[in-house]
């Protein structure tokens, strides 16, 4: 039993500890540790892991145990009393973060592993929300590719390069639902769908955490930010939160749920008030909801000083109540407050907490630990990281995934694909403050990766064309936050502002170039803080002056295409109906120059679809295609001109995506009119090429109950299927309904249900689709 101890906290590279043991033991060592290494592509019993916790816990002091509550930040938060990493380490403090170096990461280990007490190793975590060095598409713009094995393979990919410089742990995936793109962090989730949402959320799941935690290349999951954080009044962002029972199961669980049955390790408390009770704070949440109800095993951390924040909230009194209220509603640990770490003990002695209920937190952080072979494999190989991030697989996988995302909005008089061959077009102005930002395409939460590597668009564009075609850039004017962000600040980001004459002089330079061209690609958007955390916005409109850009260079007469770098739907409306093309890109990561190339010039047919509706103006949000009917039948003309000055309909539905190619979808046929309460139902319908080249077609199924005990949405996504045809290539799709798609939580019965009525369904490309069918379920 000793040996085996020993055998967890002794890394090879211990060379401190080591020179304390005899040869033999050493060789000994060694021997297990290859053997162990050997081994580790099995996944250790849940028994085993509760033997281990248990004798862990039988050793540790009580303040031992709430250390491993504690989170620790690399740096000190504003106002945040701290201990410095190297304090951390040595006191046991669970886990670490903001710390990416595998020489640093090394160094605390060290300190953790062979001069703490417990020996027990850090668990370091870091925010890999879309890439580590390697930056793939944001998590809304990959939901664009509805294609969730993008989102698996992109988070794979970042979680094996995390993995290699010693990262353990990963903030993501952040699965909250966003109906209201003024919202800042829509870009870190899928959009405004349940089920769209769910299948990302699976995905990136199995993506970071793969078959076996122990693996070098997994990462522990964290989905986040538990829950309705999407929802802040006004879309400010920490903003307090109102959802009513009905959509918080229907709506805003369901990616959670599913993240939690994918096996997600642990959970993320949100900052803002839930029905005004603050989330970290939050018992029927992490309780009722979480344990309780889904039987969830794993640990949840609060945000950033959401426990310390329960005071600011004006819901905990002190620190000390902070801490009792957190700990008690069920957070395990505290991210760098501090609140733990100097209250829980006075908590316990006082008899408020009893030791017990530490252990029962304090358990699933060592089971984590162990699960992740941590205490087996508590170093890395500093040079293993160079050689991961080096893998040209990865850049290949970056450039897919944005290929996969990439949505055609507009291509009038089939504009696009633009001629590669030099010969129609010999000379091309590329025009934008976004054709080449490296920060815009990887997005605040992605800057942490490799800028050097990234691909701007008129890098990929020049990569592309070579010297068959002049290519010319202008910037344009810049884009800039009117308030500067805060996260920019720290990183050191925002473009200068310019004098309105020199705005001018960028926009004269631009038409003096178009105009020396055969054609023009505009790319335009938001800079890296326009989106991301504290980002709000309250227009979505272009921002800046680069509307007024694109209508100059419009005016020029020349072929126009737009291409869009942007977090979060954009009110572009004038260009919606000015610009020949344009090409929603979001924000497409490292390769995005490349992928996008690929798709101006056809080397690649764009497939993507909104994962979130598009408003006509700003004033319409939030809008969101699964809306309850009203008392007003929809498409009458009192429905039709509720607003005074808009109509009520999107810009671009949610689902919608064009391609250079056409399909149609016909004959839906459900195989049964009526089905028992709790059969299965199947749609299926046929899928052909119609147009002149393969292509991609998202085939998306929709349905609505008619009656019940509750009002259900007029639409419902309840199936989709990404699939490529050949030219003139025909194929029949089929989705079933069955329990899962057809019930809903009703807050008469406190349960799922599944009612006898009557059900309406619809196959087609977007939520608008018009092929339809019925069916009944019946008692
Ligand atoms: C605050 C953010 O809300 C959260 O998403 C993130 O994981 C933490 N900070 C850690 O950086």
């Amino acid at each position: 039993m000793k040996m085996i101890h020993l055998l967890r906290v002794v890394p090879l590279a211990g060379w401190s500890f080591a020179r304390l043991c005899s040869k033999s033991v050493i060789l000994g060592l060694i021997l297990s540790q290859l053997l162990t290494a050997q081994t580790s592509g099995t996944t250790i019993s849940e028994k085993e892991v509760r033997v281990r916790v248990d004798d862990l816990l039988s050793k540790m002091t009580l303040q031992e145990k709430i250390n491993q509550m504690a989170q620790v930040g690399a740096y000190a938060l504003p106002g945040t009393p701290s201990l410095t990493p190297d304090e951390a380490a040595l006191q046991g403090i669970g886990s670490i973060l903001w710390v990416k170096d595998p020489v640093q990461i090394n160094k605390l280990q060290h300190i953790a592993v062979e001069q703490s007490r417990m020996h027990i190793p850090v668990l370091f975590g870091l925010d890999v929300i879309h890439g580590f060095d390697t930056i793939f598409p944001a998590p809304l713009t990959m939901a664009a590719s509805w294609d969730p094995t993008v989102a698996e393979k992109g988070q794979a990919v970042a979680a094996r390069e995390a993995r290699a410089s010693g990262i353990a742990w990963t903030f993501a995936p952040m699965v909250d639902i966003a109906r209201d793109a003024r919202w800042g962090r829509i870009i870190e989730g899928a959009g405004e769908d349940p089920y769209l949402g769910a299948a990302m959320a699976r995905a990136q799941v199995q993506g970071f955490q793969g078959d076996n935690l122990a693996s070098p290349d997994h990462v522990l999951a964290c989905a986040k930010h538990f829950a309705g954080y999407g929802a802040p009044d006004g879309g400010r962002d920490y903003d307090s939160v109102y959802i009513s029972e009905d959509q918080l199961w229907n709506v805003y669980f369901p990616p959670f749920k599913a993240a939690e049955e994918a096996g997600v390790g642990s959970f993320m408390s949100a900052y803002m008030d839930l029905n005004n009770v603050p989330a970290t704070g939050n018992r029927f949440l992490m309780h009722d909801v979480l344990r309780d109800t889904w039987g969830f095993k794993g640990f949840v951390v609060s945000d950033a000083r959401a426990v310390a924040d329960l005071v600011t909230h004006g819901f905990a009194h002190d620190a000390e109540d902070a801490a009792y209220r957190a700990a008690t509603a069920g957070v395990n640990m505290d991210m760098v407050g501090g609140i733990y770490y100097g209250n829980l003990e006075k908590l316990v002695r006082a008899g408020k907490i009893k030791e017990p209920q530490i252990d029962e937190l304090t358990r699933p952080i060592l089971a984590a630990k162990i699960r992740l072979g941590l205490f087996e494999h508590p170093y890395v190989d500093e040079s293993l990281h160079a050689q991961v991030v080096s893998d040209h697989a990865s850049t290949n996988m970056a450039r897919w995934a944005a290929q996969r995302s990439i949505t055609l909005l507009r291509n009038e008089g089939n504009i696009l694909p633009l001629d590669k061959t030099g010969k129609r077009i010999s000379s091309l102005a590329v025009i934008g403050p976004l054709a080449d930002d490296r920060m815009a395409q990887m997005s605040m939460w992605g800057s942490g990766g490799d800028r050097k590597r990234v691909v701007t668009v008129i890098e990929g564009i020049r990569n592309f064309l070579g010297d068959r075609v002049r290519v010319e850039y202008v910037k344009g004017p810049n884009v800039h936050r009117q308030i500067p962000s805060y996260f920019g600040r720290m990183l050191g980001e925002d473009d200068p502002q310019l004098t309105p004459r020199q705005t001018q002089e960028e926009i004269s330079k631009a038409v003096t170039v178009a105009k020396n061209c055969d054609a023009v690609v505009v790319v335009l958007g938001e800079t890296a803080f326009l989106s991301g955390e504290s980002a709000a916005r309250s227009t979505l409109e272009l921002p800046g002056n680069q509307e007024d850009l694109l209508k100059a260079v419009v005016a020029t007469g020349k072929p126009v295409v737009l291409v869009l770098i942007n977090g979060r739907p954009l009110d572009i409306s004038w260009a919606a109906e000015n610009v020949s093309a344009i090409v929603e890109a979001g924000i497409p990561g490292s390769e995005g120059g490349d992928a996008i190339a690929d798709a101006l010039f056809g080397d690649i047919n764009p497939g993507g679809k909104l994962p979130v509706t598009w408003p006509l103006h700003t004033g319409q949000v939030p809008i969101y295609y699964a809306h309850n009917l009203s008392n007003v039948p929809e498409g009458s003309p009192i429905y039709a001109g509720r607003y005074s000055d808009i109509p009520t309909t999107p810009l671009y539905p949610f689902g919608y995506g064009l391609s250079y190619t056409t399909f149609s979808i016909t004959d839906l046929k459900i195989d049964s009119p009526a089905t028992k309460v709790g059969g299965t139902v199947t749609a299926s319908v046929e899928v052909e090429n119609t147009g002149k080249i393969a292509g991609d077609e998202v085939v998306q199924l929709y349905i609505h109950q008619r009656a019940g005990q509750a009002s259900r949405p007029v639409r419902e996504l309840k199936g989709f299927r990404r699939i490529t045809l050949a030219r003139g290539e025909k194929r029949s799709v089929k989705f079933t309904l069955g329990k899962d798609e057809l019930s809903y939580w009703s807050t008469i019965e406190k349960k799922w249900v599944l009612e006898p009525e009557h059900f309406d369904v619809w196959v087609g490309e977007d939520s608008t689709a018009k092929l339809h069918g019925e069916f009944a379920l019946t008692k």
